[in-house]
């Protein structure tokens, strides 16, 4: 892939199908989404709205982060709060599949609503080449795969899909990230899931689960940036183990410690994360998440394991 001509061909694609209306981008945060956005963005000026939705399953404080990214590369982004609709859409499902379906169905409504209230007929996103193979494969539903299983967006949601990064893996996303100057803490940003915390909740999604996985998330962030990983997380476990508080048993959550090497998503090693790294992660968590007792690291690769846990 040639970085300069494959913008300038999606330029002129995203010019011709929007025509002369409006779209919406829908913007995470990750790299893929924010790409799009600018991408759409120089093709399309004021009559690309971009909107964060702010479902309560994204890092912490995600949304004053883009909103002031974005605003720096003179992109304004709208933030709408639809907290408590995804929690009671994602409410007593702990199966994966049926989750990740109930988060992609909240989705797409939220932003039909949004593109109904706008005018516009197209909603520009991120998907990436990763994502279709998994989701046709039958590996996992990604939250963004609509056409590409035979669900017609128009029908369904009341709007046209416009995938720009479709044909790319995440290495080449980067590199047009670069080209098109997004700032490198954006383009080199660790990839993050769709559906959020809510692919590393294993069991129900609640409010109270998915802040204190979010803490942990921070936790492994932090102590883990200088290795610059291609991927590392937090996960909440179902199960519970034994502990010790004030000298009494204490019966507490488990939470699993992901890291990983790839190019491409589609294969993962373990980061042979150094001990001392892994014992401050695990001190912190148990010190400032006081409900977990046991913290591991998990060294399955990608296969047999996936990235994500659900
Ligand atoms: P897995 O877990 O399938 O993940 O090994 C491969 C890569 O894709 C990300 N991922 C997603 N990204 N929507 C996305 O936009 C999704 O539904 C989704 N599920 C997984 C994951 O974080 C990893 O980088």
């Amino acid at each position: 892939m040639k970085t300069k001509p494959f913008i300038e061909k999606k330029l002129n694609e995203i010019k011709d199908t929007v025509g002369s209306g409006k779209a919406i981008s829908a913007l995470s945060g990750g790299v893929d989404s924010s790409t799009c956005t600018v991408l759409a963005h120089k093709a399309l000026g004021d009559r690309l709205q971009v909107i964060y939705i702010d479902d309560g399953l994204m890092r912490e404080n995600e949304d004053q982060y883009v909103t002031r990214i974005f605003s720096d590369m003179g992109i304004e982004v709208e933030v709408i709060d639809a907290r408590k609709d995804f929690f009671s859409a994602l409410k007593g499902i702990a199966d994966p599949e049926e989750k990740r379906k109930a988060f992609r169905n909240k989705f797409y409504e939220a932003f039909g609503d949004a593109v109904l209230k706008s005018g516009a007929r197209h909603l520009v996103q991120g998907t990436i080449a990763a994502d279709i193979i998994e989701t046709k494969g039958g590996v996992k539903t990604q939250h963004n795969i609509l056409e590409q299983i035979g669900i017609d967006s128009e029908k369904g949601y009341g709007f046209k899909v416009i995938e720009p990064l479709k044909e790319l893996f995440k290495f080449e996303v980067r590199k047009v990230a670069k080209s098109l100057g997004l700032p490198k803490e954006l383009y080199q940003r660790m990839p993050f899931p769709g559906p959020g915390l809510a692919t590393r909740v294993i069991g129900e999604v609640t409010e109270g689960r998915v802040r204190r996985l979010s803490k942990a998330t921070q936790i492994v962030e932090e102590e883990i940036a200088d290795l610059d990983p291609f991927q590392a997380f937090a996960v909440l476990l179902n199960d519970k183990g034994t502990g010790i508080e004030q000298g009494k048993r204490k019966f507490g959550e488990i939470v699993i410690i992901r890291s990983v090497e790839s190019k491409d998503a589609m294969t993962a090693e373990p980061t042979k994360v150094p001990w001392k790294t892994l014992t401050k992660i695990s001190k912190r968590i148990t010190e400032e998440i006081p409900t977990v007792t046991r913290v591991a690291y998990e060294i399955t690769p990608k296969p047999p394991a996936t990235i994500e846990y659900i």
